[in-house]
């Protein structure tokens, strides 16, 4: 059964139809990828599961309850969590405040204790706590962006372009990480452009094109499908 069950979903942004009945299911403990070109509606999804954007027609529901027009707060606390698209760190914070501008939430304990995970996955974050996040390389960045992201122990992590603009062996050790939090149970939906690392990470894939899924399958048989390279992600 799919833990994040996206239903027909249409959104509407400046008078414009972005997205067409997009329907996409995320089973619990599952690593599934959105492919795409760049401006065909990846983001536009995200950002309205995680409740910036409201869908005007179709469902989101997570573990079967509605969280389709709820508030981005309220999409948190329901266990979705969103690392986005260009990291959006505070630059000039130390990398522990950044945690806790994404906890505000949690108490001091729990705060204490989710720390202690991120950094078991990420230990950037213990090194470097006390520097200021704009002083970090692009991937450490990133680590700390999606470290930020699973300090309230979500049940499924919404990924933007996690590699953008990395040097393959850094995009190599985002990947392995990602395995690192699908393995700890937490569901991950990433939207990547590198479409070769998601297909060879991920177990499901969609690909979308014009606001529309224009293709999905396993990732393996989607790796091997020429469409895939040829016709949408222009490869
Ligand atoms: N707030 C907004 N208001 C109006 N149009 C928007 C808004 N946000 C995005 N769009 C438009 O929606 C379309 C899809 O944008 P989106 O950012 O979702 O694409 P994307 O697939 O994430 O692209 P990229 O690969 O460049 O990140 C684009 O044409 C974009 O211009
Ligand atoms: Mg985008």
């Amino acid at each position: 059964m799919s833990l994040l069950a996206v239903d027909k979903l249409d959104v509407r942004l400046g008078g414009r139809s972005i997205l067409n009945g997009v329907s996409v299911s995320v089973p619990e403990g599952g690593l599934v990828t959105i492919l795409g070109r760049n401006g065909v509606g990846k983001t536009t999804l995200l950002r309205t599961i995680s409740g910036l954007y409201r869908p005007l027609a179709g469902s989101i529901s997570l573990g079967g309850t509605e969280i389709g027009g709820m508030a981005p707060h309220q999409v948190v606390r329901a266990g979705v969590a969103q690392a986005p698209e260009g990291r959006q760190l505070f630059g000039d914070m130390d990398v522990i405040e950044n945690l806790r501008a994404g906890s505000l939430h949690l108490s001091r304990a729990d705060f204490a204790r989710r720390v202690e995970y991120v950094s078991n996955l990420f230990p950037i974050v213990s090194e470097r706590s006390n520097q200021p996040a704009g002083s970090l390389s692009g991937g450490e960045q990133q680590m700390v962006c999606i470290a930020r992201s699973l300090m309230g122990s979500p049940r499924v992590l919404l990924l933007d372009e996690p590699s953008l603009g990395l040097a393959p062996m850094m995009v190599a050790r985002i990947f392995d990480l990602i395995t690192s939090i699908r393995a700890n149970g937490v569901a991950v939906l990433l939207v990547e452009q590198n479409a070769r690392v998601a297909l060879r990470t991920a177990d499901y894939a969609y690909v979308l094109d014009q606001g529309r899924i224009a293709l999905e399958g396993p990732a393996h048989e989607l790796a091997g499908d020429e469409r895939v390279a040829t016709a949408y992600l222009g490869g």
